[in-house]
C-alpha cells in the first residue's frame, strides 16, 4: 500500500500551499487535484463546450492529456500553469466538477497519482471519495472573510486586478455550489482531522499538520 495524505477544503484556506511544503518535506509527490478541475473547465470553455453539458464535458475529461511537471501543469503538451488561476477558471472548474461523469473520468488518473514513495493530495474529496483509506486525512477551514483576503493579497502580489468584495461573492458561491453539488460534495470525511487556519500563519499549520503526520507515521518525521 502506497502512503497518502489527503487535505481538503474550500478554496483559499492554503491547502496547496500546505500539500506543497508537506510533500517537499516527505519527499513524497504531490497532487493538486483542483487544476485538474481548472484544466477541465478551461478546455471546456476554450472549446466552446457548454459548462453545464455534462455528456459534452465527460466526453472532454475522458481525453484530457494533462501532465505535472515539476511545478508546472501541461495540457496536451502546453503550459497552461498560468491560465488556470485566474477566477474566471476557478468557476468554470466548480461547474465542470459538479457533473458525476466528469468526475468518474478523472478518478483513475488521480489514483494513478499514488507512486512510491508517497503521495500529498489536495482537493475537496480527496478523502472522501478518490482515496478514502488514506491513513491521515486533514481537513483545512477557514472564514470566508479572510480566505477572500488571502486570495486578495496573492492577487495584488501579482499585480493583478482584485475587488476584495466581488471575491467574498465569489468564494461564497463557490462554497454553496461545491458543499451542495450530489457527488463528491465538499465535506470533511468522517475520520479527518479538522483544523481552522482563520487565525493561523503558514508555518503554524504545517506545524500542525506535520504533529499529526509524526502521530500516524512516527518513522518519517523525527
Ligand atoms: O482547489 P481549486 O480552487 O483549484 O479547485 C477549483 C475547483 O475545482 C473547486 O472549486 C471545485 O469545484 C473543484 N474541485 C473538485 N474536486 C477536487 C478539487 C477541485 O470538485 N478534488
Amino acid at each position: 500500500m502506497i502512503p497518502v495524505i489527503t487535505i481538503d477544503g474550500p478554496s483559499g484556506t492554503g491547502k496547496g500551499t500546505i500539500a506543497h511544503l508537506l510533500s517537499n518535506r516527505l519527499g513524497w509527490h504531490c497532487l493538486d487535484s483542483g487544476a485538474l478541475y481548472r484544466v477541465l473547465g478551461l478546455t471546456a470553455q476554450r472549446l466552446g463546450v457548454e459548462l453545464d453539458d455534462a455528456d459534452a464535458v465527460a466526453a472532454l475529461a475522458v481525453r484530457l492529456k494533462v501532465t505535472f511537471a515539476a511545478d508546472r501543469v501541461l495540457l496536451d503538451g502546453e503550459d497552461v500553469t498560468d491560465a488556470i488561476r485566474t477566477e474566471q477558471a476557478g468557476m468554470a472548474a466548480s461547474r465542470v466538477a459538479a457533473h458525476p461523469s466528469a468526475r468518474a473520468a478523472l478518478l483513475a488518473w488521480q489514483r494513478a497519482r499514488a507512486c512510491p514513495p508517497g503521495l500529498v493530495a489536495d482537493g475537496r474529496d480527496m478523502g472522501t471519495v478518490v482515496f478514502p483509506h488514506a491513513p491521515l486525512k486533514v481537513f483545512l477551514d477557514a472564514s470566508p472573510e479572510e480566505r477572500a483576503k488571502r486570495r486578495y493579497k496573492q492577487l495584488k502580489e501579482k499585480g493583478l486586478d482584485a475587488n476584495l468584495p466581488n471575491l467574498i461573492v465569489d468564494i461564497r458561491e463557490r462554497d454553496t455550489r461545491d458543499r451542495s453539488r450530489q457527488v463528491a460534495p465538499l465535506r470533511a470525511a468522517g475520520d479527518a482531522v479538522v483544523l481552522d487556519s482563520t487565525t493561523l500563519s503558514v508555518d503554524e499549520v504545517l506545524d500542525r499538520v506535520l504533529k499529526e503526520v509524526r502521530r500516524v507515521f512516527p518513522e518519517l518525521v523525527p
